[in-house]
């Protein structure tokens, strides 16, 4: 038998559907609650609110556990392979080798952009942001690809996730290559995932860029402990944004918007902003924690705090581990790691911070990781979108496959009570017409 929870308002009581999930979570249903009482549920910024159901990824923050597909993200730490969590967040396996290779040929055969694609990289503004290019190129994918707006099959579906997976890399490289006045590199089909992106990053006709596998395997882990994360707010308005019917590269462009903001993806930049600003002088450790804590400030300690997590944050352990190993294999002794490693151990002790659960992020050292491979910081959350695709492409299909209703919150009206229009003229205006709101200005043809 079905469970449910009673609720009584206004005398009426109404049962509401529990819904469990696989690891006994649980939810009350009340998608009926309104037409049976009158009544909807306020839950500004959704902390408490379940927007869908779904088989990708589990979180249990108060243990600090994450899951891909039921698989503890620890375990990825050996041998990462990103394309390899790329097809086992899509498709909910870990891939065959036939399917491996055959998803690994299509990301090849579309690593390329459309020639023309390149002259849009010369209209941007050398110091454009390169998110927006991003979210801008990703878009305009769309116009390069129609058939992919209509997702009639599998094969054109696994086409469309290789074509965004493949072509994001490109995009990223071209945009910074774009901003520094520096020639393309066009993708090396002889070259794995990360190894191709460093190559059209970095590559110059007369010095070949070069990588090696610790290396190598640091930036897989990097993509991957960014791949998914349920319902954060980038991927909840890929969701949103699909659940209208918009294709799969409007809603993914969507996504690296929302991503865009500090107090999300655009956070890894603002930690790495943290230490060098301490680094420079202007502010000492003890200063900023003291701001940190002062909400007047305006300040907070970056890449703390989590919605979800309110124990640490798995992905923050693992990504502290790889900055050691990266920055010792790279015999790189950076003062922002000794800074990052005082803000945390001082964060750790401190009542405000314990007493609030806050702990640090994945964006905490993920930003020390990416500035020692060379990465510029304005592409950090460029490389954080790289990450994040296939969890987009993942909940986009998925919510597909559910046939899901469109998106639409409801919200309590707290505006004026009903009212009356005001004819322009008692509001001081010298006619009825705006085309004479400005004195002296030529009537225009046409009245407005
Ligand atoms: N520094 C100082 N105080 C903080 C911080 C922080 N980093 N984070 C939260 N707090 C405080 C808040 O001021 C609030 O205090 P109060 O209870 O006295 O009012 C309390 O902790 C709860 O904070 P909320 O903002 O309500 O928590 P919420 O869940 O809404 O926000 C968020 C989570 C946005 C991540 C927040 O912790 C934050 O701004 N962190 C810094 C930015 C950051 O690192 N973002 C990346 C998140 S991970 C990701 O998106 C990939």
């Amino acid at each position: 038998m079905s469970e449910s929870v009673p609720l009584t308002i206004d005398g009426k009581t109404i049962e509401l559907p529990v819904v469990t999930g696989s690891e006994d979570e649980k939810a009350l249903d009340i998608s009926k609650l309104r037409d049976a009482t009158g009544y909807i549920t306020l839950d500004q910024g959704y902390g408490n609110t379940g927007s869908c159901t779904s088989a990708i990824t589990y979180i249990d923050g108060d243990a600090g556990i994450l899951r891909y597909r039921g698989i503890p993200i620890e375990q990825f730490e050996e041998a990462p392979n990103f394309i390899e969590v790329c097809w086992l967040l899509i498709f909910g396996n870990l891939p065959s080798a036939e399917e491996y290779g055959d998803f690994s040929e299509r990301l090849t055969k579309h690593a390329m952009l459309n020639e023309s694609m390149k002259y849009h990289f010369q209209g941007f503004p050398n110091q454009a942001p390169p998110m927006a290019i991003l979210s801008a190129m990703i878009n305009a994918l769309s116009c390069f690809h129609p058939d992919m707006i209509e997702m009639d099959s599998d094969d054109r579906f696994i086409t469309a996730a290789a074509r965004l997976i493949s072509k994001i890399r490109t995009i990223a490289a071209f945009a910074h290559r774009s901003s520094i006045g520096r020639t393309y590199n066009y993708p090396n089909p002889n070259l794995l995932y990360v190894e191709n992106f460093m190559h059209m990053l970095f590559s110059e006709p007369h010095a070949p860029h070069e990588t090696d596998d610790i290396v190598r395997l640091a930036f897989n882990l990097v993509l991957i402990l960014h791949a998914d994360h349920e319902q954060n707010c980038s991927t909840s308005t890929v969701r949103l944004v699909g659940s209208s019917g918009a294709n799969l590269f409007a809603s993914c462009a969507a996504g690296v918007c929302a991503l865009w903001g500090p107090l999300h993806g655009g956070a890894n930049v603002a930690v790495l902003e943290m230490l060098e600003q301490i680094h420079k002088g202007d502010l000492s450790v003890e200063e900023y924690m003291r701001q940190a804590k002062d909400k007047n400030s305006g300040i907070r300690l970056m890449g703390f705090g989590h919605r979800v997590y309110k124990s640490f944050d798995p992905r923050a352990q693992m990504l502290q581990r790889v900055a050691e190993k990266l920055l010792a294999h790279l015999n790189i002794n950076d003062p922002l790691l000794e800074i990052g490693r005082r803000l945390e151990e001082i964060a750790l002790n401190d009542s405000y911070f314990v007493e609030r659960k806050l702990y640090p992020n994945v964006d905490f050292y993920s930003g020390i990781i990416l500035r020692a491979l060379g990465i510029p910081t304005n592409m950090f959350t460029v490389v954080f979108a790289m990450g994040r695709m296939p969890g987009w492409i993942a909940h986009w299909r998925e919510q597909n496959l559910q046939g899901s209703r469109i998106g639409r919150p409801r919200q309590i009206y707290t505006g004026p009570e009903m009212n009356d229009y005001v004819p322009r003229v008692q509001r001081g205006w010298v006619s009825d017409s705006a085309a004479d709101i400005i004195p002296g200005r030529p009537r225009p043809t046409f009245d407005l």
